[in-house]
């Protein structure tokens, strides 16, 4: 079992450091290697992703990744920015199926921004597709008009048979759960989610246990504040699943709680946290590890088959956050602030 370790850029490092110490201490014998992506790729090989880190990538059995990006590259051309390497590392592998889990720890009730009573229990699985829409459309760019104005353009797409697959992903995964898909789409407006939508419909038939509904963005993003447990699986596109994702993680706490696992249709996968770099707290030991050790946990579940041990890490998780143990963003009072290491090594301990 090979992983390809990927930690990028800001608190990147830091937090991975700590998802690699907790597999570590499992002693599976899992194989780590570690390249470097996005700001890290640029400066040592002049690429995001550099072509090494890419073959690592391919020749591991699963991919796991810190974080990209740094206010420093802004300036740089478009394709040598660092979040360009993250986008390029999901369309080659063909992660097209992002599961992000949102899921309320009754030690963190007090620390989310909504109310106990309106968090508590929540359980919800985000299924964002990966690889296409206007993250990906042709055409794109920005132009300059006839008449010397500027033009941006991006462009929203989907055929078939990406929606479709996507798709079974949620329904297969809402058949473990509670048997809810609500597909979210903006079909009052956009052609490409009418066709979202009539997909989902059609394909909805194949599972009759299921029951499936649709909501527009929109309401979708009012909904989750006002009474996020109506939600047990959401199905949507990659950039409406993007803005609901970093919505849906602050029903648990905060953005570090939230991990991801990006598969293709063979269950390999890149996991990675679902919050960005955060190169203003890099480096000073205070970020939340758990996002990564908790994505560390889906990689044992859904690329190596190991219930038993991502169970493990995720009760350990609870049971350091039982101890008391908060990184800064989850603190509240009469609880122990701990740094990132430290909150790595508590779960190590409750292992
Ligand atoms: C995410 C991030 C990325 C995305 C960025 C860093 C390109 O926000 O994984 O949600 O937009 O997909
Ligand atoms: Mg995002």
């Amino acid at each position: 079992m090979k992983i390809a370790v990927l930690p990028g850029d800001g608190i990147g490092p830091e937090i991975v450091a700590q998802a690699v110490k907790v597999l570590n201490a499992l002693n599976i014998g899992l194989e780590m290697e570690e390249a470097p992506i996005g700001g890290a790729g640029y400066e040592a090989a002049g690429d995001p992703l550099p072509d090494a880190t890419l073959a690592l990538a391919k020749a591991a059995d699963a991919v796991l990744l810190g974080a990209v990006g740094d206010w420093k590259y802004d300036k740089l051309e478009r394709h040598l920015r660092p979040e360009r390497g993250l986008l390029r590392i999901r369309k080659e592998l063909n992660l097209f199926a992002n599961l992000r889990p949102a899921l309320l720890y009754p030690e963190l009730a007090s620390a989310s921004t909504l109310k106990p009573e309106v968090v508590s229990g929540l359980d919800i699985m985000i299924v964002r597709e990966l690889t296409g829409d206007i993250y990906f459309g042709q055409p794109r760019g920005i132009s300059t008009l006839e008449n010397g104005e500027r033009e941006g353009i991006n462009t929203m797409r989907y055929n078939e048979s990406e929606i479709k697959r996507i798709g079974r992903v949620a329904f297969e995964i809402a058949m473990k759960r509670n048997k809810k898909v609500c597909s979210v789409d903006k079909a009052n407006v956009l052609e490409t989610t009418e066709l979202w939508r009539q997909v989902m419909i059609e394909l909805s038939r194949e599972y009759p246990e299921v029951e499936l509904s649709h909501m527009y963005v929109d309401n979708a993003a009012m909904q989750l504040v006002r009474a996020p447990k109506q939600f047990d699986v959401m199905v949507t596109g990659n950039i409406f699943g993007d803005i609901l994702s970093d919505e849906a993680s602050m029903l648990t706490g905060s953005i570090g709680m939230l991990p991801s696992a990006s598969l293709d249709a063979n269950n390999k996968g890149m996991y990675e946290p679902s919050h960005g770099s955060a190169p203003d707290i890099a480096g000073k030991d205070i970020a939340n590890p758990l996002a990564t050790i908790l994505s560390a946990a889906m990689m044992l579940r859904y690329t190596f088959n190991d219930e038993a041990n991502a169970l493990r890490i995720e009760e350990a998780v609870k049971k350091a956050l039982a101890q008391g143990y908060r990184t800064a963003d989850i603190h509240t009072e009469g609880c122990n602030k701990v740094g990132c290491a430290a909150m790595g090594d508590a779960v190590v301990a409750a292992l």
